[in-house]
Protein backbone atom coordinates (compact mmCIF):
# COMPACT_ATOMS: atom_id res chain seq x y z
CA UNK A 1 0.00 0.00 0.00
CA UNK A 2 1.52 3.62 -0.85
CA UNK A 3 2.20 5.71 2.66
CA UNK A 4 0.44 9.06 2.94
CA UNK A 5 1.96 9.96 6.02
CA UNK A 6 5.62 9.04 7.44
CA UNK A 7 5.53 9.82 11.50
CA UNK A 8 8.24 9.99 13.99
CA UNK A 9 7.24 8.79 17.14
CA UNK A 10 9.32 9.47 20.11
CA UNK A 11 9.60 7.04 23.11
CA UNK A 12 7.45 4.39 21.34
CA UNK A 13 8.63 2.10 23.47
CA UNK A 14 7.41 3.69 26.88
CA UNK A 15 3.73 3.42 28.43
CA UNK A 16 1.70 5.98 26.40
CA UNK A 17 4.07 5.47 23.16
CA UNK A 18 3.38 1.55 22.91
CA UNK A 19 -0.03 2.22 23.14
CA UNK A 20 0.10 5.39 20.62
CA UNK A 21 2.34 3.34 18.36
CA UNK A 22 -0.06 0.30 18.04
CA UNK A 23 -3.15 2.63 17.73
CA UNK A 24 -2.29 4.36 15.10
CA UNK A 25 0.11 1.21 13.13
CA UNK A 26 -3.43 -1.28 12.96
CA UNK A 27 -5.71 2.24 12.38
CA UNK A 28 -3.89 4.00 9.57
CA UNK A 29 -2.46 1.38 7.02
CA UNK A 30 -1.49 3.91 4.83
CA UNK A 31 1.18 5.68 7.55
CA UNK A 32 4.36 4.46 7.84
CA UNK A 33 5.19 4.50 11.80
CA UNK A 34 9.12 4.96 12.47
CA UNK A 35 8.90 4.77 16.48
CA UNK A 36 12.69 6.39 17.98
CA UNK A 37 13.28 5.07 21.54
CA UNK A 38 16.63 4.91 23.57
CA UNK A 39 15.19 2.30 25.28
CA UNK A 40 15.94 3.00 28.95
CA UNK A 41 14.30 1.51 32.18
CA UNK A 42 10.94 2.80 30.90
CA UNK A 43 11.34 1.21 27.37
CA UNK A 44 10.21 -2.07 26.87
CA UNK A 45 9.90 -3.31 23.38
CA UNK A 46 7.83 -6.46 24.96
CA UNK A 47 4.84 -3.35 24.76
CA UNK A 48 4.77 -3.41 21.50
CA UNK A 49 4.54 -7.02 20.23
CA UNK A 50 1.29 -6.53 18.37
CA UNK A 51 2.88 -4.75 15.71
CA UNK A 52 6.64 -5.86 15.56
CA UNK A 53 6.48 -7.27 12.18
CA UNK A 54 3.78 -4.96 10.62
CA UNK A 55 5.06 -3.28 7.47
CA UNK A 56 4.31 -0.16 8.28
CA UNK A 57 6.13 0.08 11.72
CA UNK A 58 10.01 0.57 12.09
CA UNK A 59 11.97 0.28 15.26
CA UNK A 60 14.68 2.20 16.08
CA UNK A 61 17.03 2.51 18.77
CA UNK A 62 18.65 5.86 19.17
CA UNK A 63 18.84 8.76 21.65
CA UNK A 64 16.93 11.86 21.27
CA UNK A 65 20.06 14.47 22.65
CA UNK A 66 22.02 12.86 19.77
CA UNK A 67 21.45 15.90 17.64
CA UNK A 68 22.98 13.85 14.69
CA UNK A 69 21.08 10.69 15.00
CA UNK A 70 18.16 12.69 14.67
CA UNK A 71 18.91 14.60 11.68
CA UNK A 72 19.87 11.56 9.54
CA UNK A 73 16.24 9.96 10.21
CA UNK A 74 14.39 12.76 9.52
CA UNK A 75 16.62 12.84 6.16
CA UNK A 76 16.12 8.87 5.65
CA UNK A 77 12.45 9.21 6.44
CA UNK A 78 11.33 12.45 5.06
CA UNK A 79 8.60 12.99 8.02
CA UNK A 80 5.92 14.76 8.04
CA UNK A 81 4.30 14.40 11.38
CA UNK A 82 5.96 13.73 14.77
CA UNK A 83 4.94 12.66 18.05
CA UNK A 84 7.28 13.55 20.51
CA UNK A 85 6.29 11.58 23.80
CA UNK A 86 10.56 10.35 24.73
CA UNK A 87 11.12 11.78 28.14
CA UNK A 88 12.24 11.25 31.42
CA UNK A 89 9.15 11.14 32.95
CA UNK A 90 8.91 9.98 36.94
CA UNK A 91 9.44 13.03 39.04
CA UNK A 92 10.68 10.66 41.89
CA UNK A 93 13.95 10.10 39.83
CA UNK A 94 14.07 13.89 38.86
CA UNK A 95 14.92 14.53 42.40
CA UNK A 96 17.60 12.40 42.11
CA UNK A 97 19.10 13.56 38.70
CA UNK A 98 17.57 16.66 37.17
CA UNK A 99 20.52 16.74 34.72
CA UNK A 100 19.56 13.23 33.01
CA UNK A 101 15.68 15.59 32.63
CA UNK A 102 17.00 18.69 31.16
CA UNK A 103 19.34 16.15 29.27
CA UNK A 104 16.39 14.75 27.39
CA UNK A 105 13.34 16.42 27.74
CA UNK A 106 14.97 20.03 27.14
CA UNK A 107 17.93 19.13 24.80
CA UNK A 108 16.25 16.33 23.22
CA UNK A 109 13.13 18.43 22.54
CA UNK A 110 15.65 21.30 21.08
CA UNK A 111 16.87 18.66 18.43
CA UNK A 112 14.20 17.09 17.35
CA UNK A 113 12.58 20.92 16.52
CA UNK A 114 15.97 22.04 14.88
CA UNK A 115 16.20 18.65 12.98
CA UNK A 116 11.90 19.49 11.71
CA UNK A 117 12.95 23.03 11.05
CA UNK A 118 15.80 21.88 8.84
CA UNK A 119 13.65 19.32 6.51
CA UNK A 120 10.69 21.06 6.52
CA UNK A 121 11.81 24.63 5.95
CA UNK A 122 9.16 26.95 3.99
CA UNK A 123 7.19 24.29 2.92
CA UNK A 124 4.99 23.38 6.05
CA UNK A 125 2.09 22.36 4.41
CA UNK A 126 1.03 18.99 5.70
CA UNK A 127 3.50 18.80 8.48
CA UNK A 128 3.12 18.73 12.11
CA UNK A 129 5.03 18.92 15.27
CA UNK A 130 3.07 17.68 18.33
CA UNK A 131 4.58 17.71 21.58
CA UNK A 132 2.88 15.54 24.35
CA UNK A 133 3.55 17.51 27.78
CA UNK A 134 2.35 17.06 31.40
CA UNK A 135 -0.46 18.91 33.52
CA UNK A 136 2.10 19.55 36.11
CA UNK A 137 4.16 22.20 34.39
CA UNK A 138 0.65 24.72 36.06
CA UNK A 139 2.26 24.17 39.40
CA UNK A 140 0.05 22.80 42.29
CA UNK A 141 -3.48 23.88 42.69
CA UNK A 142 -5.42 24.72 46.19
CA UNK A 143 -8.79 22.87 47.09
CA UNK A 144 -10.49 24.75 44.13
CA UNK A 145 -9.80 26.30 40.55
CA UNK A 146 -8.62 24.34 37.34
CA UNK A 147 -5.64 24.28 34.98
CA UNK A 148 -7.04 25.84 31.99
CA UNK A 149 -4.73 26.65 28.61
CA UNK A 150 -3.53 30.10 29.82
CA UNK A 151 -2.89 29.17 33.20
CA UNK A 152 0.56 30.62 34.02
CA UNK A 153 3.06 28.27 34.40
CA UNK A 154 4.53 27.48 37.63
CA UNK A 155 6.62 23.66 37.50
CA UNK A 156 8.02 22.91 40.96
CA UNK A 157 9.70 19.80 40.30
CA UNK A 158 12.96 19.18 38.03
CA UNK A 159 10.41 17.11 35.84
CA UNK A 160 7.93 19.50 35.44
CA UNK A 161 10.28 22.06 35.02
CA UNK A 162 12.00 20.49 32.08
CA UNK A 163 8.69 19.54 31.12
CA UNK A 164 8.17 23.66 31.33
CA UNK A 165 10.68 24.47 29.58
CA UNK A 166 10.42 22.14 26.78
CA UNK A 167 6.72 23.94 26.01
CA UNK A 168 8.37 27.09 26.04
CA UNK A 169 11.55 26.03 23.17
CA UNK A 170 8.21 24.43 21.23
CA UNK A 171 5.93 27.38 21.52
CA UNK A 172 8.92 29.74 20.31
CA UNK A 173 9.60 27.44 17.18
CA UNK A 174 6.20 27.97 16.03
CA UNK A 175 6.32 31.97 16.76
CA UNK A 176 10.20 32.32 15.63
CA UNK A 177 10.60 29.93 12.42
CA UNK A 178 6.78 29.60 11.55
CA UNK A 179 6.99 25.84 12.58
CA UNK A 180 3.81 24.21 12.68
CA UNK A 181 3.51 22.56 16.39
CA UNK A 182 0.85 21.92 18.55
CA UNK A 183 0.93 20.69 22.36
CA UNK A 184 -1.04 19.16 24.53
CA UNK A 185 -0.77 19.35 28.54
CA UNK A 186 -2.42 15.84 29.91
CA UNK A 187 -3.48 15.21 33.51
CA UNK A 188 -2.19 11.31 35.49
CA UNK A 189 -2.42 8.20 32.60
CA UNK A 190 -3.54 5.07 33.98
CA UNK A 191 -3.39 1.38 32.11
CA UNK A 192 -2.02 -1.38 31.04
CA UNK A 193 2.09 -1.69 30.22
CA UNK A 194 2.70 0.89 32.82
CA UNK A 195 6.15 0.76 34.39
CA UNK A 196 5.24 -0.23 38.39
CA UNK A 197 7.20 3.11 39.45
CA UNK A 198 3.97 5.21 39.09
CA UNK A 199 1.82 5.11 41.53
CA UNK A 200 -1.16 2.44 40.33
CA UNK A 201 1.07 -0.19 39.05
CA UNK A 202 3.58 -0.27 42.50
CA UNK A 203 0.27 -0.32 44.30
CA UNK A 204 -0.64 -3.35 42.19
CA UNK A 205 2.62 -4.94 42.05
CA UNK A 206 3.29 -4.84 46.07
CA UNK A 207 -0.41 -6.09 46.55
CA UNK A 208 0.52 -9.08 44.76
CA UNK A 209 3.72 -9.83 46.89
CA UNK A 210 2.22 -8.63 50.14
CA UNK A 211 4.66 -5.25 50.42
CA UNK A 212 3.82 -2.36 52.29
CA UNK A 213 2.02 -0.08 50.24
CA UNK A 214 3.91 3.36 50.21
CA UNK A 215 1.91 6.23 50.74
CA UNK A 216 3.41 9.87 50.39
CA UNK A 217 2.68 12.73 52.92
CA UNK A 218 -1.11 12.26 54.08
CA UNK A 219 -1.95 10.41 51.06
CA UNK A 220 -4.55 13.52 50.46
CA UNK A 221 -2.74 14.87 47.70
CA UNK A 222 -4.86 15.00 44.56
CA UNK A 223 -4.28 13.82 41.08
CA UNK A 224 -7.17 13.71 37.75
CA UNK A 225 -6.59 10.35 36.36
CA UNK A 226 -7.19 9.47 32.46
CA UNK A 227 -7.30 6.07 30.97
CA UNK A 228 -4.76 5.70 29.08
CA UNK A 229 -6.76 4.58 26.08
CA UNK A 230 -8.77 8.09 25.93
CA UNK A 231 -5.29 9.99 26.05
CA UNK A 232 -4.62 8.29 22.97
CA UNK A 233 -7.60 9.44 21.15
CA UNK A 234 -7.14 12.68 22.26
CA UNK A 235 -3.83 12.75 20.66
CA UNK A 236 -5.28 11.24 17.71
CA UNK A 237 -7.85 13.95 16.83
CA UNK A 238 -5.14 16.69 18.26
CA UNK A 239 -2.67 15.50 15.62
CA UNK A 240 -5.21 15.43 12.77
CA UNK A 241 -7.51 18.49 13.59
CA UNK A 242 -5.83 20.73 16.17
CA UNK A 243 -5.01 24.00 14.99
CA UNK A 244 -0.87 24.80 14.88
CA UNK A 245 -0.04 27.51 17.69
CA UNK A 246 -2.32 25.58 20.06
CA UNK A 247 -1.99 24.49 22.96
CA UNK A 248 -5.18 21.63 24.77
CA UNK A 249 -5.46 20.70 28.04
CA UNK A 250 -7.13 16.49 28.32
CA UNK A 251 -8.04 15.25 31.71
CA UNK A 252 -10.48 12.80 32.97
CA UNK A 253 -12.62 15.05 35.44
CA UNK A 254 -11.28 12.02 37.48
CA UNK A 255 -10.00 14.11 40.71
CA UNK A 256 -9.01 11.57 43.54
CA UNK A 257 -7.13 11.92 46.68
CA UNK A 258 -4.44 9.23 46.30
CA UNK A 259 -5.50 7.49 50.00
CA UNK A 260 -8.87 7.23 47.88
CA UNK A 261 -7.73 5.72 44.65
CA UNK A 262 -5.37 2.84 46.89
CA UNK A 263 -8.04 1.92 49.02
CA UNK A 264 -9.95 1.54 46.28
CA UNK A 265 -7.14 -0.69 44.12
CA UNK A 266 -7.10 -2.60 47.49
CA UNK A 267 -10.52 -3.45 46.98
CA UNK A 268 -10.95 -4.21 44.01
CA UNK A 269 -7.26 -6.53 44.03
CA UNK A 270 -8.58 -8.62 46.90
CA UNK A 271 -11.59 -9.11 44.85
CA UNK A 272 -10.45 -10.04 42.30
CA UNK A 273 -7.78 -12.44 43.82
CA UNK A 274 -10.48 -13.96 46.03
CA UNK A 275 -8.55 -12.79 49.23
CA UNK A 276 -10.30 -11.72 52.19
CA UNK A 277 -11.84 -7.96 52.15
CA UNK A 278 -9.55 -5.56 54.23
CA UNK A 279 -6.25 -7.80 53.50
CA UNK A 280 -4.55 -5.12 50.80
CA UNK A 281 -5.84 -1.93 52.73
CA UNK A 282 -3.26 -3.67 55.94
CA UNK A 283 -0.52 -2.83 53.93
CA UNK A 284 -1.11 0.77 53.95
CA UNK A 285 2.16 2.50 55.05
CA UNK A 286 2.13 6.39 54.82
CA UNK A 287 5.84 7.38 54.44
CA UNK A 288 8.47 11.00 53.99
CA UNK A 289 6.46 13.35 51.85
CA UNK A 290 7.73 13.61 48.25
CA UNK A 291 9.54 16.72 48.76
CA UNK A 292 7.56 19.95 46.97
CA UNK A 293 4.86 17.69 46.79
CA UNK A 294 2.27 19.20 44.13
CA UNK A 295 -1.06 19.15 45.95
CA UNK A 296 -3.57 18.88 43.29
CA UNK A 297 -4.10 18.87 39.85
CA UNK A 298 -7.13 19.01 38.10
CA UNK A 299 -8.11 19.88 34.47
CA UNK A 300 -10.35 22.23 32.47
CA UNK A 301 -10.90 19.98 29.32
CA UNK A 302 -13.12 22.42 27.76
CA UNK A 303 -11.36 23.59 24.93
CA UNK A 304 -10.51 20.34 23.28
CA UNK A 305 -14.02 19.03 24.00
CA UNK A 306 -15.89 22.18 22.58
CA UNK A 307 -13.46 22.65 19.68
CA UNK A 308 -12.61 19.02 19.03
CA UNK A 309 -15.58 16.72 20.39
CA UNK A 310 -13.45 14.79 22.29
CA UNK A 311 -14.36 13.49 25.34
CA UNK A 312 -13.04 10.71 27.60
CA UNK A 313 -14.87 7.52 27.44
CA UNK A 314 -14.09 5.56 29.97
CA UNK A 315 -15.62 5.92 33.54
CA UNK A 316 -13.03 5.56 37.21
CA UNK A 317 -14.80 2.11 38.38
CA UNK A 318 -14.87 0.31 34.56
CA UNK A 319 -10.93 2.00 34.26
CA UNK A 320 -9.23 0.67 37.69
CA UNK A 321 -11.43 -2.63 36.90
CA UNK A 322 -9.60 -3.40 33.75
CA UNK A 323 -6.09 -2.34 35.06
CA UNK A 324 -5.83 -4.29 37.84
CA UNK A 325 -7.48 -6.82 36.14
CA UNK A 326 -4.74 -6.51 33.55
CA UNK A 327 -1.87 -6.53 35.44
CA UNK A 328 -2.91 -9.52 37.37
CA UNK A 329 -3.34 -11.48 34.14
CA UNK A 330 0.18 -10.00 32.97
CA UNK A 331 2.19 -10.82 36.18
CA UNK A 332 4.61 -12.19 34.17
CA UNK A 333 5.15 -8.83 32.52
CA UNK A 334 5.20 -7.79 35.68
CA UNK A 335 8.14 -9.79 37.00
CA UNK A 336 10.19 -9.08 33.93
CA UNK A 337 10.34 -5.45 34.00
CA UNK A 338 10.43 -5.30 37.74
CA UNK A 339 13.86 -7.45 38.31
CA UNK A 340 16.96 -5.68 37.34
CA UNK A 341 17.97 -2.07 37.51
CA UNK A 342 14.39 -1.38 38.36
CA UNK A 343 14.89 -4.16 41.68
CA UNK A 344 18.00 -1.28 42.70
CA UNK A 345 16.14 1.73 42.14
CA UNK A 346 13.63 0.26 44.70
CA UNK A 347 15.37 -0.62 47.11
CA UNK A 348 17.00 2.87 47.06
CA UNK A 349 14.07 5.09 47.58
CA UNK A 350 11.57 2.39 49.07
CA UNK A 351 14.25 0.20 51.39
CA UNK A 352 13.38 -3.30 50.46
P1 LIG B 1 7.64 6.52 30.03
O1 LIG B 1 8.68 6.90 31.02
O2 LIG B 1 6.84 5.29 30.24
O3 LIG B 1 8.31 6.38 28.58
C1 LIG B 1 9.28 7.25 28.11
C2 LIG B 1 9.97 6.60 26.91
O4 LIG B 1 10.94 7.53 26.42
C3 LIG B 1 10.71 5.30 27.25
O5 LIG B 1 10.41 4.31 26.28
C4 LIG B 1 12.17 5.69 27.18
O6 LIG B 1 13.01 4.62 26.77
C5 LIG B 1 12.15 6.82 26.14
N1 LIG B 1 13.28 7.74 26.30
C6 LIG B 1 13.71 8.31 27.46
N2 LIG B 1 14.80 9.06 27.21
C7 LIG B 1 15.03 8.97 25.87
C8 LIG B 1 16.00 9.55 25.01
N3 LIG B 1 16.98 10.34 25.48
N4 LIG B 1 15.95 9.27 23.68
C9 LIG B 1 14.97 8.46 23.19
N5 LIG B 1 14.05 7.86 23.97
C10 LIG B 1 14.08 8.13 25.30
O7 LIG B 1 6.72 7.80 29.89
P2 LIG B 1 5.14 7.91 29.60
O8 LIG B 1 4.41 7.85 30.88
O9 LIG B 1 4.78 7.00 28.50
O10 LIG B 1 5.07 9.43 29.10
C11 LIG B 1 5.27 9.75 27.72
C12 LIG B 1 5.19 11.25 27.54
O11 LIG B 1 3.92 11.72 27.99
C13 LIG B 1 6.24 12.03 28.35
O12 LIG B 1 6.71 13.08 27.55
C14 LIG B 1 5.47 12.55 29.54
O13 LIG B 1 6.01 13.77 30.01
C15 LIG B 1 4.09 12.75 28.94
N6 LIG B 1 2.97 12.62 29.91
C16 LIG B 1 2.87 11.49 30.70
C17 LIG B 1 1.80 11.39 31.57
C18 LIG B 1 1.62 10.17 32.45
O14 LIG B 1 0.76 10.17 33.33
N7 LIG B 1 2.37 9.09 32.25
C19 LIG B 1 0.85 12.41 31.66
C20 LIG B 1 0.99 13.55 30.84
C21 LIG B 1 2.07 13.63 29.96
P1 LIG C 1 3.07 9.33 40.32
O1 LIG C 1 2.42 8.10 39.79
O2 LIG C 1 4.54 9.31 40.59
O3 LIG C 1 2.68 10.54 39.35
P2 LIG C 1 2.93 12.14 39.52
O4 LIG C 1 3.88 12.38 40.61
O5 LIG C 1 3.51 12.49 38.19
O6 LIG C 1 1.58 12.73 39.77
O7 LIG C 1 2.35 9.72 41.69
C1 LIG C 1 0.96 9.96 41.76
C2 LIG C 1 0.67 10.44 43.16
O8 LIG C 1 0.91 9.37 44.08
C3 LIG C 1 1.55 11.60 43.61
O9 LIG C 1 0.78 12.48 44.42
C4 LIG C 1 2.62 10.93 44.45
C5 LIG C 1 1.90 9.75 45.06
N1 LIG C 1 2.72 8.54 45.31
C6 LIG C 1 2.68 7.91 46.56
O10 LIG C 1 1.95 8.35 47.46
N2 LIG C 1 3.44 6.79 46.74
C7 LIG C 1 4.26 6.28 45.76
O11 LIG C 1 4.97 5.27 46.01
C8 LIG C 1 4.29 6.93 44.49
C9 LIG C 1 5.15 6.44 43.37
C10 LIG C 1 3.50 8.06 44.31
Amino acid sequence: MPKTKSLLITGGAGFIGSHLCIHLVEKYPDYHVVNLDKLTYAGNLENLKPIENCQNYTFVKGDITDAETIRRLFEKYDFSGVFHLAAESHVDRSIESPNEFAMTNVLGTLNLLNAARVQWGEKTEGKMFYHISTDEVYGSLGDTGLFREDTPYDPRSPYSASKASSDHFVRAYYHTYGLPVVISNCSNNYGPLQFPEKLIPLVINNILQKRELPVYGDGKNVRDWLYVSDHISAMDLIFHKGKAGETYNIGGDNEMQNIELVRNLCDITDELLGREKGFARSLITFVKDRPGHDRRYAIDAGKIKKTLGWAPATSATEGLRSTVNWYLNNQDWLNRVTSGAYKKYYEKFYGS
